[in-house]
């Protein structure tokens, strides 16, 4: 028996979710139970090869389950501008010998949830296609997460993907609205707070210097969205994810953290996926979605020069 916390996470790999996953590899506070594979950045093919082969560089025997191939209801274009075609670079990896699971993502969601019911942490990286389908499959899943932290949304509409949407959201619109109606309480790390929780590309060079299997294979698939980051955004990199695993594995490192009612945009010519956060509490919704605010940014980037550093 093992007093550790049982982790799920749900992601797309996706550079920005390889970083949270080795964050999540190294923490000795939380046991990793699975993960399960959502197509976003890229398409499911390479997020699934992505995820076993990460596993594999970092020698951790963490069941990984293939998930939705596509958003519930309307295709959506994927990331491969941002992460390279292939979701990691384009670096021309060997792809991993190990194989994924038989049983559906949503399918384990449901059953690990039972395992670990009342104990587990469940983090979404992803479009929450997977989610979704589980809720669809079973509406009594919230009851057994202890805590659900999401990156997504852009709390005052200032998108990545779209002016006013963010991509996890942007992706999947209805899955988002399923599973942001279902839970009762959501923490959210959102691409506005991730932007104030950027790094000086010159740091992460740094870091990338560590001597370990991790940190070279990461600075080999990250290059290329790096340079693209610095031509784009300036000195700053930022990785979204690795926030969102930040405030999931150490909540004590959140500094301000607002509950706030928030509501998907399903429609408009503008607004589809845009997260309606009602700040000023007028609308009679409960304040279900904790958004992040603010976190300890030393504390942060301690978690990933660590994960980087880790052998
Ligand atoms: C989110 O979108 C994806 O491209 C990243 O992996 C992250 O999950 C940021 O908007
Ligand atoms: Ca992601």
């Amino acid at each position: 028996m093992t007093d550790r916390i049982p982790l799920l996470i749900d992601t797309d790999p996706g550079v920005d979710d390889a970083l949270a996953l080795l964050m999540a590899f190294n923490d000795p506070r939380h046991e990793l139970v699975g993960l399960t594979i959502a197509a976003g950045n890229v398409g499911l093919k390479h997020t699934v090869a992505n995820a076993l082969k990460l596993c594999e560089v970092a020698g951790v025997e963490v069941p990984v389950f293939a998930g939705a191939a596509a958003p519930l209801l309307h295709p959506s274009p994927d990331a491969g501008y941002v992460h390279g075609q292939d979701g990691f670079g384009d670096v021309g990896y060997e792809p991993a010998r190990r194989q994924v699971e038989a049983e559906h993502a949503a399918l384990a969601i449901l059953r690990l949830s039972h395992e670990h019911a009342g104990k587990l942490l469940l983090v979404a990286l992803g479009p929450l296609t997977n989610i979704a389908l589980a809720l669809k499959l079973d509406p009594t899943l919230p009851e057994r997460v202890a805590r659900f932290v999401v990156m997504g949304g852009a709390v005052t509409c200032r998108g990545n993907i779209t002016p006013a949407a963010e991509f996890n959201i942007y992706f999947d619109p209805e899955a988002a609205h399923i599973v942001f109606e279902a839970f009762e309480r959501i923490e959210l790390a959102d691409w506005e707070a991730v932007i104030a929780h950027g790094f000086l590309h010159d740091d992460v060079v740094q870091w990338l210097q560590a001597d370990s299997d991790r940190a070279r294979f990461y600075e080999r698939i990250s290059e290329k969205t790096r340079l693209w980051s610095a031509d784009r955004r300036g000195a700053h990199w930022h990785a979204a994810d690795a926030l969102a695993m930040a405030f999931a594995l150490e909540p004590e490192g959140a500094l301000e953290v607002l509950d706030r009612a928030l509501a998907i945009e399903l429609e408009g010519q503008h607004g589809r996926g845009a997260t309606i956060v009602d700040w000023r509490g007028e609308g009679g919704a409960p304040a279900r979605v904790a958004i992040l605010m603010r976190y300890d940014q030393e504390r942060f980037q301690g978690l990933i020069r660590g994960a980087l550093a880790a052998v």
